[in-house]
């Protein structure tokens, strides 16, 4: 759908109605006083041209009216702006909740997509219409950047850190997909397309490019084959390392006092720099990995760590929660 606004490139997310909205105020007002100024100008130079060469302008004094006015009504546009701006920013930048995750490395030159269903892509990425997508990006090599025009998105991906980035298709069509950072010679070819589809089309084009491993049966794999199993169980259920059934969200507490949510981040950086962040009661025992295990690799482990706690929520409903005690409600939660 072309966007209501000319010259800018369809809009076909969630978010794009609200930046192109915000484009073309912040334009207004430019273009607006623009105008007003040139015009007062072109007027100013002709009222008060100097009339014959020995003429002596009157002395003038200054008029704290005025200057306070010029001074506040700048300040409140400049402020719409601001808190404008800032309202989008956080629509788009805060996390989405329930979104699709989808792994993606960038690598020069080539963007490459993994489901959490198992599918991989290269360069393409197929995605259903109406859900909220979260990219969960990584880069192998250089900063590149992920920058979808028609949806109005763009995030770097930087080395040594994952970054994320979502966004929810309108309409279903191909859309052109750039990096965004120069980062070598085929820069400007790294790029592809999103294709949106219906829901319907979308299972179908996933059950057609099924029989590849999840990334979380992957990453289980490499949890066994490179001993993490030794350490933290079989089952991750702990051993001479933390536990990590339902680390992914939770809170941990370090060993030197403070403590982390254990986000992807996280997790990346215990698994690459153990030492960095010690769980409280552990040792500094851990090996680092860095080297041994490629940015896909990561990502997989992660999201096996991500599967022991999304399997969780489902224990407990197993039995009767002990707060359904009229008595035991009382106890204070969190913390
Ligand atoms: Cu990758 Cu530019």
């Amino acid at each position: 759908m072309q966007s209501w606004f000319p010259f800018v490139p369809e809009s076909a997310s969630t978010i794009s109605g609200d930046v192109d909205a915000l484009y073309f105020y912040i334009s207004g007002v430019t273009i607006f006083f623009v105008l007003l100024i040139s015009a007062v100008l072109i007027y100013f130079v002709i009222r008060y041209r100097r009339r014959n060469a020995y003429e002596i302008p009157r002395p003038i004094e200054g008029s704290i009216k005025l200057e306070t006015l010029w001074s506040v009504i700048p300040l409140l546009i400049a402020m719409t702006i601001f808190f404008w701006g800032a309202r989008v920013y956080f629509a788009q930048y805060r996390p989405a909740k329930n979104a699709i995750d989808i792994y993606v490395v960038g690598k020069q030159w080539m963007w490459k997509f993994q489901h959490a269903t198992g599918q991989r892509e290269i360069n393409e990425l197929h995605v259903p219409v109406g859900r909220k997508i979260k990219l969960i990006m990584a880069t192998e090599d250089v900063i590149h950047d992920v920058f979808v025009p028609a949806f109005r998105i763009k995030m770097d991906v930087v080395p040594g850190k994952y970054t994320t980035l979502w966004f929810e298709a309108t309409q279903p069509g191909r859309y052109h997909f750039f990096c965004a950072e120069y980062c070598g010679m085929n820069h400007s070819g790294m790029g592809g397309y999103v294709v949106v589809m219906e829901p319907a089309e979308y299972e179908d084009w996933l059950s057609g490019n099924a029989g590849q491993a999840s990334p979380a049966a992957a990453g289980r794999g490499l949890f066994e084959s490179l001993g993490c199993a030794s350490c933290h169980g079989a089952n991750a259920e702990g051993g001479r390392g933390p536990a990590l059934l339902g680390v992914f969200g939770s809170k941990v507490v370090l060993s030197n006092g403070p403590s982390v949510t254990a986000d992807e981040g996280y997790l990346r950086e215990s698994i690459l720099n153990p030492q960095a962040k010690i769980v409280t009661g552990f040792g500094p025992i851990m090996p680092s990995f860095q080297g041994q295990v490629s940015e896909e690799q990561l990502l997989q482990v992660v999201a096996y760590l991500k599967s022991l706690s999304t399997a969780k929520p489902e224990t407990p409903t197993a039995k009767p929660a002990p707060s359904a005690k009229p008595g035991a409600a009382a106890k204070p939660s969190g913390k």
